[in-house]
């Protein structure tokens, strides 16, 4: 290999492997390399801010450079930087932590356990689940259906609850006794002149379908976000959940709600399961558990999911599960600061207060020749470029539209994420109302580029 050059591009290029790339490409294009941040805004190597958009992967809701989390972090590093949860032992700071999630859980919810990151979390729901059905003497109840466009992770296990090909592809999965439901995308997936209930009641009944097909006494859990984030930002369409949930129930089929995305106040309420009204039997979250200033996670749990597995423990002679950096008091310590910044500064109030301002801006784009749809809650949004808004045809994946879009945002100082041609928004909860407008400039700024880009390449449609 030749030696790399001294930029940090080149020996980026030269040591690291990045995922969500093209790796040729990244190998030709190098990285956008971040060296610093403050309130909503990155900077780069070169000294170019941008509005982090997306905040970072949906995640730093206090923003780029919350002093007290520092201080909790420098504070718990002092005080105790490591201690484990194995053999009875554990930090008092993650004792804290357990206690205050419980508490504000949407439902009611018995113990926690904690992971570092949000695929850790769902992979731990997929072996508690196992867990729980062979304590239960259904050995055979071990099916998880999870849906096409879902997001869980990448974990081997969670990769295949992801209902996206890319994270299949090549990597053997998915898995056996994973299964993918229904896509609850109105927009993409109703048929014509149907309702968003009659498509939640289509759904629902599909996915009785699913179950009875499958025999109930196979299918074990049910995963959903309450909104699909990287699979696009899908806003369930009405009744959805409740429909859904009707059926779980008469197969005694468990919810786990993934929050990793959702909860902490995206949508406008704590937790997205209080958005649609999920009664979920587990909750997995990260990201702005900590505003992703360390890495935890966290898995709760019902108490009858709990006192099996102490049933099957006991049998057992050992729950065997654990990793050493889970419930981290570092972690910890920053994940309570910032619970207690969201409630000190009501983060909830702000949200519902400049939501409006980003949904209601969003939506003057309906209009865009290139949008074919402009959907959102709360401080998460979506623009879907496509070819012709008519028939919802989308541009050919190689005409690369979305990534087009992504530089030219970029160009404008906005960073966001584009999901081939989803657009998506999900700035740092923390964000002003000046900002959201400076986001929305350049949102229009970047569509009528590229829009000027198609007109003059003439990209066909897919
Ligand atoms: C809804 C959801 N679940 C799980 C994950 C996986 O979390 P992590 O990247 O921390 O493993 C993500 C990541 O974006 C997510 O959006």
């Amino acid at each position: 290999m030749p030696r790399p050059g001294n930029s940090a591009a080149s020996r980026d290029i030269a040591y690291q492997v990045h995922g969500y790339t093209n790796l040729r490409k990244h190998q030709e294009k190098g990285p956008l390399i971040i060296t610093g941040g403050k309130g909503v805004r990155v900077t780069d190597d070169a000294g170019n801010t941008y509005i982090e958009g997306l905040a970072g992967l949906w995640c730093t809701a206090l923003g780029f450079d919350e002093p007290r989390l520092v201080e909790a972090a420098t504070r718990a590093l002092k005080k105790l930087p490591y201690y484990h949860g194995f053999a009875h032992r554990t930090a008092d700071v993650t004792i804290d932590l357990a206690e205050k999630l419980i508490g504000i859980a949407p439902v009611p919810l018995s113990k926690v356990l904690f992971a570092n990151s949000g695929s850790e979390a769902n992979d731990l729901a997929i072996k508690l689940i196992w867990y729980y059905n062979n304590a239960l003497g259904r050995p055979r109840k071990k099916k998880i259906i999870s849906r096409v466009r879902a997001y869980h992770g990448i974990t081997v296990a969670t990769a295949s609850l992801t209902g996206l090909k890319p994270n299949h592809n090549d990597f053997d999965l998915p898995i056996a006794r994973i299964l993918h439901g229904d896509c609850p995308h109105h927009y993409r997936f109703g048929e014509p002149g149907e309702s968003e209930e009659q498509f939640a009641s289509r759904l629902a009944d599909n996915l009785d379908k699913l179950i009875e097909a499958e025999g109930p006494d196979t299918v074990a859990a049910f995963f959903a976000e309450p909104v699909m984030g990287a699979g696009g930002v899908i806003v369930p369409p009405a009744t959805y959940f409740e429909k859904i949930q009707k059926v779980l129930k008469k197969h005694d089929v468990l919810l786990v709600a993934d929050e990793v995305i959702c909860g902490f106040c995206r949508t406008g309420n704590l937790w997205g399961s209080q958005t649609y009204n999920l009664r979920p039997d587990m909750i997995s979250c990260a990201k702005a558990l900590s505003s992703a200033y360390m890495p935890i996670a966290a898995l709760m749990i019902s108490e009858p999911i709990f006192q099996a597995m102490v049933r099957e423990s006991d049998k057992l002679g050992l729950f065997g599960h654990g990793s050493t950096y889970a419930g981290h008091p570092v972690a910890a310590a920053v994940a309570l600061e910032t619970l207690d910044i969201y409630r000190e500064r009501d983060i909830l109030g702000h949200v519902r207060r400049v939501a409006p301002r980003l949904q209601q801006g969003l939506r003057r784009f309906a209009g865009h020749p290139l949008v074919g749809e402009v959907r959102g809650v709360g401080l998460l949004g979506a623009l879907e470029l496509v070819k012709d808004k008519k028939t919802k045809a989308a541009f050919e994946p190689a005409t690369g539209v979305g990534a087009y879009f992504h530089d030219r945002a970029r160009d404008e100082g906005l960073l966001i994420r584009n999901m081939i041609d989803v657009i998506g928004i999900c700035p740092p909860l923390i964000i002003g109302e000046d900002d959201i407008d400076e986001t929305l400039g350049c949102l229009e700024r970047a569509l009528a580029a590229t829009l000027a880009w198609i007109e003059k390449n003439r990209v066909t449609a897919g």
